[in-house]
């Protein structure tokens, strides 16, 4: 057996590479849009791809399995229940694939998505029972995946859990995320095991209700353009420019330049519809970041563009990307709107019919670039 797991520092993703030694048959699973370090891999081991595997619809990177499949020909599976625009091998709850000596057996464990699977490797020359398992975004070092993406369920994310606790001690895990904005508390370990975390996770040992409290409280706001990020990974839109690649230098403002902005200034908040509806600063229109790249016509370039978030560390990932675009007269406006509401200064209510969001600002509420 092979086995490889590839860490990208930018998203905070894992992907990984399984390979039979006897067979030359390779798995890729959960691969990263730069399909090169794969290809290289592939070509140095001598391996044929013969399986891309996603465990679930990323909503904070874009994938690179459909590049993989087209390039070498592979098998291209997700759970029967994704829908997306092109042809895939769907897998079910059961279901082995073969690779060469070894089983790759399909647990679907929802939660963090609907149709998000767990992947269990057994190498039964080895061993029957299975050595390891690649988690996806269920059970992740010290967390679990966020519920809130869309088609999660933090009831299905506590069934999960119970069910991945449930295998032996000796099980390694490996996660999809080792950081990054599809957990809130993960402990930045790539890997850890099932005995490790049924003792430690700090969720094992919490009861249902509890589970889902904590799952629902203080969560990140969605990633940075992650409604092009997932219409990409669906085949619905083609915008894998929407990933921030680049760490530009961004202007920074404080509240009182703000106030003396210029008239034509377009202020954007890119908080989430549940924060600026219960507070935003007057004359500032709402763009939610998770937004920004599929509604980028709405970005003037002819005039000055402030943007405001809570804290200011969403704008500036915010104003970054849309000088990756090639904007430049973009800003961020420092502190935010807790800046502003702390000096006393009037706030503008939306349409308070709409839920407050519970979010906590996050340096990793982002689908790319580094933390400062
Ligand atoms: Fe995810």
């Amino acid at each position: 057996m092979y086995f490889k797991q590839m860490l990208d520092e930018r998203c905070g993703c894992a992907s990984y590479l399984v390979a039979s030694r006897q067979s030359r048959e390779a798995a890729i699973i959960d691969p990263a849009v730069d399909t090169q370090q794969y290809q290289a891999l592939l070509a140095e081991r001598n391996f044929r791809l013969r399986y891309v595997i996603d465990t679930h619809v990323h909503a904070d990177h874009v994938s690179g399995a459909r590049a993989l499949r087209d390039k070498f020909g592979a098998a291209l599976c997700l759970h029967q229940s994704v829908q997306a625009t092109y042809p895939f091998r769907p897998l079910s709850d059961g279901e082995e694939l073969e690779l060469g000596q070894l089983r790759l057996r399909v647990l679907h464990t929802p939660g963090h998505r609907a149709e998000l699977i767990s992947i269990l490797i057994v190498n039964p020359p080895r061993s029957p029972e299975p050595s390891m398992v690649l988690t996806g975004d269920s059970l992740l070092v010290g967390d679990v995946g966020r519920p809130d993406f869309g088609g999660g369920d933090p009831a299905a994310q506590y069934e999960s859990l119970t069910r991945l606790l449930r295998l032996p001690d000796w099980v390694a895990v490996f996660p999809g995320h080792f950081e990054g904005p599809c957990g809130k508390g993960m402990c930045g370990r790539p890997s850890t095991t099932i005995g490790f975390e049924r003792l430690y996770n700090p969720l094992a040992r919490q009861e249902r209700g509890q589970f889902v409290s904590t799952l629902t409280d203080g969560v990140p706001a969605r990633p940075l353009n992650m409604t092009a990020i997932e219409a990409t990974n669906r085949g619905l839109a083609d915008m894998p420019w929407a990933m921030l690649t680049t760490s530009p230098q961004v202007p920074e403002v404080d509240i009182e330049a703000l106030e003396r902005r210029p008239p034509d200034a377009l202020l954007i908040d890119v908080r989430e519809p549940g924060e600026y509806a219960h507070g935003h600063v007057p004359g500032a229109i709402n763009l939610p970041q998770a937004d920004l790249a599929s509604r980028l016509n709405e970005v003037p370039r002819d005039r000055p563009v402030l943007l405001l978030c809570e804290r200011g560390v969403r704008s500036y990932r915010a104003a970054q990307f849309l000088m990756q675009m090639g904007a430049e007269r973009v800003v961020s406006v420092r502190g935010g709107t807790a800046a502003w509401r702390a000096a006393g200064k009037p706030l503008a209510l939306g349409d308070t019919r709409i839920e407050k969001s519970l979010v906590t600002e996050s340096a990793w509420t982002h689908a790319g670039g580094s933390c400062s």
